[in-house]
């Protein structure tokens, strides 16, 4: 018997290291923020399942191009239920910022395929909520690799691989990350197949790389567990350049980057897809309150977070 109503909610994320190279096999470290998406499914007497967000609405079968992941999770619900034809009322509020590389689309598409998996009174199988999930990242991203759904999921800090999927990394630390939104949204899927143009020409050398961020994202996620912020910083320099080499950080990211870079932290680098999104770095502890108050004057959407161990949470 279904409930009436569910609601749920996941956190957002940020990569850490290892971003683009993970969609193509190697490891990347993620973790969950502290800026949730929480989303409620109940019944509706309409013809067709509905969403709303912020005074937005759009039925599930218009094209517009607005709430593609939670659309594709419930078309995919629906078909893997024979095409019952059950109509939902799916209602979203989310703190974290759409398209600002914070895992905005991971957090609604884990916390969409859990409420309705709750509000159709099925079992709370995380693997399922994953699959589901990955249906809605896949409608916006192509190829997403599976990182963004993982973090949402799982929450904490996890290295990810394509094969291995999901190791959960100790932080042994009271770490706080400094995030700062540049203000210019990208579109991820672009970044990506951008990268796969370079990846087609020249093959070796990105394998190459695509090994070292690998080797990168294992010795951060050792700095992270032993609490060693200073190599982390380090790691997380070494991961930017890896991405300016592949054509995903801009002009405005450098500048941005450099800024922070002149404010007391052990590093920065853009995080997730790059072409615009987000910044993050790794501010000296007793400094981190200063530098966020210094750098939110000039860049509005910018803020500390620690890393949460929560997932997704089941609210009701
Ligand atoms: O979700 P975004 O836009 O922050 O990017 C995710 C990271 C990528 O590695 C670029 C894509 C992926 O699916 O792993």
């Amino acid at each position: 018997l279904s409930a009436h109503f569910a609601t749920t909610s996941a956190p957002g994320k940020i990569i850490i290291t290892g971003e683009h190279f993970v969609v193509h096999g190697s490891y990347a470290l993620a973790a969950a923020i502290n800026k949730r998406a929480t989303v409620r499914v109940s019944g509706s007497s309409g013809h067709d399942s509905e969403i709303i967000s912020d005074g937005r609405r759009s039925s599930v079968s218009s094209e517009d191009g607005v709430f593609t992941a939670a659309k594709a999770v419930i078309r995919k619900i629906v078909a893997e239920s024979g095409n019952r034809k059950e109509i939902f009322r799916v209602e979203i509020s989310s703190q974290i910022p759409v398209g600002s590389g914070l895992g905005s689309s991971s957090a609604i598409s884990v916390a969409t395929a859990a409420a309705l998996v709750s509000y159709l009174g099925q079992r709370r199988d995380l693997d399922r909520i994953s699959e589901l999930a990955h249906a809605g990242e896949k409608a916006v991203h192509g190829n997403p690799s599976g990182i963004d759904t993982a973090a949402s999921l799982y929450g904490g800090m996890l290295l990810f691989d394509r094969k291995n999927q999901v190791r959960p990394v100790l932080v042994n630390t009271a770490l706080k990350i400094l995030v700062v939104f540049s203000g210019t949204t990208r579109r991820t899927a672009a970044l990506i197949s951008k990268v796969n143009g370079l990846r087609t020409r020249y093959p070796a050398t990105f394998e190459h790389l695509s090994d070292a961020s690998s080797f990168l994202s294992l010795q951060a996620a050792e700095a992270i567990a032993k609490g060693d912020l200073p190599r982390l910083g380090e790691l997380m320099n070494l991961s930017q350049a890896s991405l300016s080499w592949i054509g995903v950080s801009t002009s405005a990211l450098d500048k941005l980057i450099n800024e922070i870079l002149h404010s007391n932290v052990y590093g920065a680098k853009l995080t997730g897809a790059g072409g615009g999104g987000s910044v993050i770095a790794v501010p000296k502890p007793e400094r981190a309150e200063d530098i966020l108050k210094q750098v939110s004057q000039a860049h509005k959407i910018s803020f500390l977070t620690s890393i949460p161990q929560e997932g997704l949470r089941w609210e009701i």
